[in-house]
């Protein structure tokens, strides 16, 4: 039996503010389990759902040193669908709204947790073969791991793996502070290692230290070695080519199951996807006070309000769309207030035409998914994108800009040979996405017979989670295989 430990700021069903907590809440599930003992450490935030808190199984507790400080952690277990799920409790750390406070903040916090995970292993008589790393909050995991825990004989054949979710967050700060808070030896706060711009940096040490480095999709592995893409690290993406592996993340397909979907008012499968997709409509259209016209070409949006997922271009053309077309939007999100501001303008002005809940709310986003004709993403980047996924899974069209994931799940619709599952355009352009809608659109109001069978096409796609596990098993695979000799650096 192989052990791997995945380690994440966020993991579903517990926490969750993006795609990171979906792909760790389910992808340990479809590693084969009669290999591998796969197990998931998170935080136990404050700020958690209380209905798992009386699930959690206190297992023990220590002190974790961060240089001068002494810090109390407490370790709790839950068991979620076959899975075991570690959480790491500290009252002082963890506690806030949401996740992500400040950065000044999270640096200290994320230190302490990585610090946390490393000193609970043998406590918990789990020694991982790989642990899994994901995102900057992770990435001084394996910098404690060489650093201070190299000469232990319990630490010394594990592998890291460091997943790239977002080059965008990197987790820096100011050398000296990091150094206050971590302890790290003042040597290792180089060009070469956790140094970058003159800051310390959390997800290039994860880069560096890490045995191997994967990022979400094959076009995103490429991207961030470029200096459109790599936020700056696309010289050491470059120089780690060798060690970057881009595995398109899948998705949980009976969490996303039309047919039985627990927040959605008319179950559908492929079959009766027609029918039932245009009951759900004018549920929503109903719920959301909207104009009750079921020809209106329904857009949905789901998503963190900022620059990366393209609300630049939809303010530029909101106004255009809204007043010549018959279009209607049906909106979900939360982050930047001049986006949420946009939004709540355009419900003031064209009541019919666009709502705009501001939150997060997960009964919502499946309503969505479910009801509207098409769905919008015109990203700025993408790693991977998985609503574009989940709308596929619903018979929703996606319309995205090709950028990463986004570009390696949607194919572009060919009225020619109806072949493709979206509609796409390439350069991040306002006016482009606005002909690339209205094209859409065209297909869906002239020819509703190729439409509704792109919809049925995209229900039946495949893009669970089953070929992906297999190419992470054969990673461990390649790194359990390096035992004791030195991959890493
Ligand atoms: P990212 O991780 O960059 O936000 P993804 O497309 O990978 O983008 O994943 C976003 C996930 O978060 C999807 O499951 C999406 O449905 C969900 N989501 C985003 N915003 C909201 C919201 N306001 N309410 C509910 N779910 C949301
Ligand atoms: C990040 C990316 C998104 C990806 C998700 C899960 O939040 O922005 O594209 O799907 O992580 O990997």
């Amino acid at each position: 039996m192989n052990n791997i430990l995945f380690v994440s700021s966020e993991a579903v069903p517990y926490i969750k503010t993006g795609g990171l907590a979906d792909v760790v809440g389910s992808l340990p599930r479809y590693i084969d389990s009669k290999e591998y003992d796969v197990r998931v450490i998170i935080p136990k935030y404050v700020c958690m759902d209380s209905s798992f808190l009386s699930e959690l199984k206190f297992v023990c507790h220590f002190y974790v040193d961060l240089n001068w400080r002494k810090q109390y952690a407490g370790i709790f277990e839950a068991k979620h669908r076959g899975i075991t799920y570690y959480l790491v409790d500290n009252e002082f750390y963890f506690n806030g709204p949401s996740p992500y406070n400040n950065i000044y903040e999270d640096v200290e916090k994320f230190a302490f947790f990585c610090k946390a995970v490393l000193l609970a292993l043998p406590y918990l008589d789990f020694c991982p073969d790989v642990i899994h790393c994901n995102d900057w909050q992770t990435g001084l995991l394996p910098v404690f791991l060489h650093t201070s825990f190299g000469s232990d004989n319990f630490y010394a054949n594990i592998k890291t793996v460091f997943s790239i979710h977002n080059i965008k967050f990197q987790g820096r700060w100011r050398i000296k502070e990091i150094m206050d808070i971590t302890g790290l030896p003042a040597h290792i706060f180089n060009a070469s290692e956790l140094e970058a711009y003159g800051e310390a940096n959390y997800l290039k040490g994860g880069c560096v230290y890490a045995d191997m480095i994967t990022t979400v999709s094959p076009s995103y592995a490429h991207d961030i070695t470029t200096p459109e893409g790599g936020e700056g690290l696309d010289g050491l993406m470059y120089a780690r080519r060798d060690r970057l592996h881009g595995i398109l993340n899948g998705l949980d397909y009976r969490e996303y199951d039309p047919s039985s979907d627990p927040f959605i008012a008319h179950h559908f499968t492929v079959k009766d996807v027609v029918g039932k997709k245009l009951q759900n409509k004018r549920e929503l259209q109903k719920a959301n006070g909207m104009g009750q016209d079921d020809d209106a070409f329904l857009i949905g949006i789901v998503s963190r309000m900022t620059d990366q997922k393209g609300f630049d271009l939809v303010a530029y053309i909101m106004e255009e769309m809204l007043s010549t077309m018959n279009v209607q939007f049906a909106v979900l999100g939360t982050g930047e207030s001049r986006y949420e501001n946009m939004f709540h303008y355009f419900q003031n002005k064209y009541p019919d035409k666009v709502h705009a809940h501001i939150g997060y709310s997960e009964d919502r986003a499946h309503q969505i998914y479910a009801s509207c004709d098409a769905f919008l993403m015109p990203s700025l980047f993408e790693p991977c994108g998985l609503s574009q996924l989940i709308a596929m899974r619903y018979g929703t069209i996606p319309i995205v800009r090709e950028t990463g994931g986004l570009k390696d799940t949607v194919i572009p619709y060919n009225e020619y040979e109806h072949t493709g599952s979206g509609f796409s355009f390439r350069n991040y352009n306002a006016h482009d996405m606005l002909h690339v809608i209205q094209y859409a659109k065209s297909i869906y109001d002239d020819d509703r017979d190729s439409w509704n069978q792109m919809m049925q096409q995209d229900m039946q796609l495949d893009f669970s989670w089953e070929a992906s596990a297999r190419e992470y098993e054969k990673l461990y695979d390649s790194l359990i295989g390096l035992k004791g000799e030195d991959s890493g650096m």
